[in-house]
């Protein structure tokens, strides 16, 4: 079955890789992380955000992880996480963790220390009941609108971190360290500012062995933007964070790397493509179907020589 982050961190703080968590919202998302994961037999987070449980619904998406775990184990016996990202209620943390997910994030980063680490407690307390592991976050990402370049404020303030996951008893923490959401991270014909592995290892200094999260690390791989532009699609200046980059965090304290952008591009290049060559077509499978075939590449090349989580099961 599902099962809890904590055996995974463990196994990846030792071997010095990172277990990816990829985002889905409908079937062929979902397969094709499955089956790029057995195929590279690395150990995977499901993540399920708010917008996924209302666009899929939350029932349905749970049911989904099910078969896919039943599905992947055909393959090979990968542990499976089912996870919620960016909890933002208790109440939301509780409902999941009633209905099966074995992993929740509680994102309190938008409010004060004091009030993060109080509503990041109560759902570690309700949580830790069903032995469901929880995610919390100290310090802000950049949303695509704002500049990441140099909003130091926004970065997880080291001297923070000790107290927060000694007072909440949180499995891992999510950090900021110049990550952001989206696909437009970085200003385009600028150098792309390098993450700030001097907070990492300050964090690490301050709390060894912790298991750390990194939000905001698609990469916006160039090979699905120009495929997605040379088919009728227009996205200009996307840019994503270096993949060396993610490698050196992978080799840290850093166990988990949250990937949903890159995902959402891949699928959206194996779409247009499919459309555009066939436009005859109306089966939904003959474009979903090339779609889902480009997200199990990228899955796996992500395993393989990003994240580090190839063959390690
Ligand atoms: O962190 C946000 C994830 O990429 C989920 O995005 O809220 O549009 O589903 P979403
Ligand atoms: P990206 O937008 O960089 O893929 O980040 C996804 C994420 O952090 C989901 O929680
Ligand atoms: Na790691
Ligand atoms: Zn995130």
């Amino acid at each position: 079955g599902l099962e809890n982050t904590r055996s995974m961190f463990r196994n990846a703080m030792e071997g010095k890789y990172a277990v990816p968590a990829y985002n889905f919202n409908n079937l062929e998302q979902l397969q094709a992380i499955i089956m790029g994961c057995a195929q590279s037999r690395s150990p995977v987070i499901l993540q399920v955000s708010k917008g996924a449980r209302n666009y899929a619904n939350s029932a349905l998406l749970r049911h989904m992880a099910m078969g896919a775990v039943e599905m992947a184990h055909a393959t090979a016996d990968i542990p499976i996480a089912l996870h919620l990202d960016h909890g933002d209620t208790f109440e939301l943390c509780k409902d999941c963790i009633d209905n099966g997910f074995s992993s929740v994030m509680i994102d309190g980063s938008h409010l004060s220390f004091q009030e993060n680490k109080e509503l990041t407690k109560q759902v570690v307390d309700y949580a830790h009941r069903y032995d469901v592991t929880v995610e919390g976050e100290l310090g802000v990402l950049a949303g695509i609108e704002d500049d990441v370049s140099s909003e130091v404020s926004h970065y997880t303030n080291p001297d923070e971190v000790e107290e927060f996951v000694k007072y909440t008893h949180v499995d891992s923490l999510a950090i900021s360290i110049g990550t952001s959401h989206g696909a437009f991270k970085f200003q385009p014909g600028e150098p792309v500012p390098p993450l700030r592995f001097d907070i990492l290892e300050e964090i690490e200094r301050r709390i060894p062995g912790f298991p750390i999260v990194l939000h905001g690390a698609s990469s916006v791989v160039p090979r699905y933007i120009d495929i997605i532009n040379a088919h009728g699609g227009v996205i200009e200046g996307a840019m994503g964070v270096p993949e060396e980059q993610l490698r050196q965090a992978a080799a840290s304290a850093v166990c988990k790397i949250n990937i949903d952008s890159d995902g959402r591009l891949a699928f959206t290049a194996g779409v247009r493509q499919a459309m555009a060559e066939d436009p005859s077509n109306f089966d939904p499978r003959k474009y979903l179907g090339p779609a889902r075939e480009l997200l199990q590449e990228l899955i796996i090349h992500k395993n393989q020589y990003v994240l580090g989580s190839a063959n390690r099961v």
